[in-house]
């Protein structure tokens, strides 16, 4: 135990003096005194807390989730920690309605005293990015060169060795492809769904030709062969295979097979942590893209049409990213697969028994 006065420990142990301590507003040393630049600096060290607890989580879930065989016990912390990440998503892009009350013309104000600083060199956010599966070669070309090059040795480092490491998407992939049930037995989940699919079409089919006559049924008729084709490109282990050569997909079959088994019987007990991690890691998706926007309206705001101090075509770039960089888009894409629960073949009761908790009070 220290004798040292209960406030001094509370400063020990949260660092205060340093924290406090780190906000140097340059317009003030050259004498101007902006005012809203010691907003702008806190802004962007909350923002690095924010970043460095997020990171904390994804570690934590990517160590759990990348296991070979990931213990059922690690669903809850697993669920926790993600969610976590996801409520802080919501404040970061909730916060920036706080530096909007910042007037573009203060900004114009400090702005010479940021050199080339930009969140662009965030290597905490470049390593977010990266442990959630942002690929390297799926990044829009800002410098004609890499992403990372006006990064320092050390945080080009960290992110290079990040690359090599399991990242969420890969992990979750990986998960999925081993998602027993899909094939149990003699029970084959596509197969099943694949019949029930085409009896759908089969079913619209024959309400249209009950229907309608002439240029109006061919049309619909047509409208139908298109929908079916969609999902042939889903059947067809080929198709997929160079749907995901092309990167139109980049989950592999298996995997998207399990997340929609997951997604339509998500009310069985085995299926309920699963479907909800696919919910949550959909979140972070949408949370970050959702970000990405706010952060580029308020740039827009801020600068207009100028280009940015890291030297991208600043509102363009960041726009443009909001679509390109999403990581986990598979996972919303599956909703196009989805057809009436009345229609959903139901599931084997060996298949279903083996989903639920079997506990009876009686002896
Ligand atoms: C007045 C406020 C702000 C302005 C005018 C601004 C401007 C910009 C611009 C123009 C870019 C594009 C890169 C460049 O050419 O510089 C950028 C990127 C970025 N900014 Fe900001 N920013 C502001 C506040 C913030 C804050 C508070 C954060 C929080 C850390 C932040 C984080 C980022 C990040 C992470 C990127 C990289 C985005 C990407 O490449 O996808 N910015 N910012």
């Amino acid at each position: 135990m220290t004798d040292k006065p209960v406030w001094d420990q509370y400063g020990d142990y949260l660092q205060v003096d340093q924290i406090l301590g780190a906000q140097r507003p340059r317009s003030h040393a050259a004498g101007q005194g902006v005012h809203d630049e010691m907003l702008f600096i806190q802004f962007h060290q909350i923002y690095e807390l924010w970043f460095k607890q997020i990171l904390f989580e994804l570690d934590d879930v990517l160590a759990r989730l990348s296991a070979d065989v990931v213990n059922e016990r690690d669903m809850q912390p697993i669920l926790t920690y993600l969610g976590r990440a996801v409520e802080i998503f919501k404040q970061l892009e909730g916060m920036i309605d706080v530096l909007e009350t910042m007037p573009p013309q203060s900004f114009v104000d400090f702005r010479e005293h940021l050199g080339t600083a930009s969140g662009f060199q965030s290597a905490q956010f470049r390593l977010i990015e990266t442990r959630l599966g942002l690929q390297r070669k799926s990044r829009l070309c800002v410098f004609h060169g890499q992403f990372d090059e006006n990064l320092n040795a050390q945080s080009q480092a960290a992110i290079q060795s990040a690359e090599k490491q399991p990242n969420l998407f890969d992990a979750l992939d990986g998960w999925l492809s081993r998602t027993p049930f899909v094939n149990l037995g003699g029970y084959a989940f596509w197969s099943e769904y694949r019949t029930a699919v085409y009896g759908m079409f089969d079913q619209k089919i024959a309400a249209a030709r009950a229907a309608l006559s002439g240029e109006v049924l061919k049309n619909e008729l047509e409208a139908i062969a298109r929908g079916k084709e969609k999902f042939e490109a889903i059947f067809d282990e080929k198709q997929h295979a160079s749907a995901q050569a092309e990167g139109r997909w980049r989950l592999s079959w298996k995997a998207l097979q399990a997340s929609l088994f997951i997604t339509i019987y998500r009310d069985e007990p085995v299926l309920q942590a699963p479907y909800n991690l696919l919910k949550c890691i959909m979140d972070v998706d949408a949370l970050l893209a959702r970000w990405r926007f706010r952060h580029a309206l308020m740039v827009q705001r801020m600068v207009g049409l100028g280009v940015g101090t890291g030297g991208s075509s600043g509102y363009e770039y960041l726009m443009a990213t909001v679509q390109t960089h999403r990581i986990f888009t598979d996972l919303f894409a599956l909703s196009t697969y989805l057809i009436p629960s009345r229609l959903l073949p139901a599931l084997p009761e060996e298949v279903s028994k083996k989903m639920h908790y079997q506990y009876s009070a009686k002896a």
